[in-house]
């Protein structure tokens, strides 16, 4: 069973990966930002709190986060595993993740860490737009639709791009990586689940990565 944690910074592909994982072991991806984005288009209560805080690239309260990732967790979809896309995303959710799932006898199987030169990711970030029916995620040079304007997954021939994909507000996303996000990794260090990829390679080549890593993982697992 994978309970994995996509790690890396913004534009890193964890997006991109969590897709395909999802659909090679039939579990959910669980990425908070899309949570969010998705609260604040309706309304509610968290989406209202959130929406000002995304667009200038700031963290969401660490106690919202586990809230709702914890609810999350408890849903049936997510007992046969699950992918956690930008969470934690700081030492307090790391621990209260790892508590959460301690009390369920369900440790994470693998932290996947993106190794990417951050100078790309602006490229990255900049290129990137989704549809806008189904959400499906592409970028214009790297990762464009098969057939021009339209939708490779749902036929939509409407595209969106995200709010925070300015250049500025990408800069401070990517310091409060370094600041707050980053300093989780000594910690799963210690529980000896780290498996780093390199995340500047083909989106091909790093699914392929992460394959290798997580059935390596597994092997491991079961052997012991
Ligand atoms: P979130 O939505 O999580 O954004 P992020 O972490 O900044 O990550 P991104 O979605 O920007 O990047 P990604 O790594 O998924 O890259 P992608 O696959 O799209 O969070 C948004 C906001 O929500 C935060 O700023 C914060 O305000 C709030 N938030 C969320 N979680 C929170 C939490 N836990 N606590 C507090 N606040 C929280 O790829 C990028 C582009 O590159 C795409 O166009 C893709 O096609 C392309 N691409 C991908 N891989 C490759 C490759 N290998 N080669 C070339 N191109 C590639």
């Amino acid at each position: 069973m994978m309970r994995i944690v996509l790690f890396g910074p913004p534009g890193a592909g964890k997006g991109t990966q969590a897709d395909a994982l999802s659909a090679q072991y039939g579990i959910p991806k669980l990425a908070t930002g899309d949570m969010l984005r998705a609260a604040v288009k309706a309304g509610t209560r968290v989406g209202v709190q959130a929406k000002a805080l995304m667009e200038q690239g700031a963290l969401i309260p660490d106690e919202v986060m586990i809230d709702l990732v914890a609810e999350r967790l408890d849903g049936a979809d997510c007992q046969n595993g699950f992918i956690l896309d930008g969470f934690p995303r700081t030492l307090s959710q790391a621990e209260s993740l790892h508590g959460i799932l301690e009390k369920k006898h369900t440790p994470l199987t693998a932290v996947i860490v993106f190794q990417v030169d951050e100078k790309a990711l602006i490229e990255r970030i900049e290129g990137r737009f989704s549809c806008g029916t189904c959400g499906a995620g592409y970028h214009q040079m790297f990762h464009p639709p098969k057939v021009e304007d339209v939708c490779d997954v749902c036929g939509g021939t409407s595209f969106t791009r995200r709010s925070d994909d300015r250049g500025d507000v990408v800069v401070s996303r990517l310091r409060l990586y370094h600041d707050q996000t980053l300093p989780i990794l000594p910690f799963y260090e210690n529980l000896g689940l780290l498996r780093t990829v390199d995340g500047m390679a083909p989106i091909e080549s790093v699914r392929r990565s992460i394959f290798e890593k997580l059935e390596e993982r597994a092997l491991t697992t079961a052997v012991k």
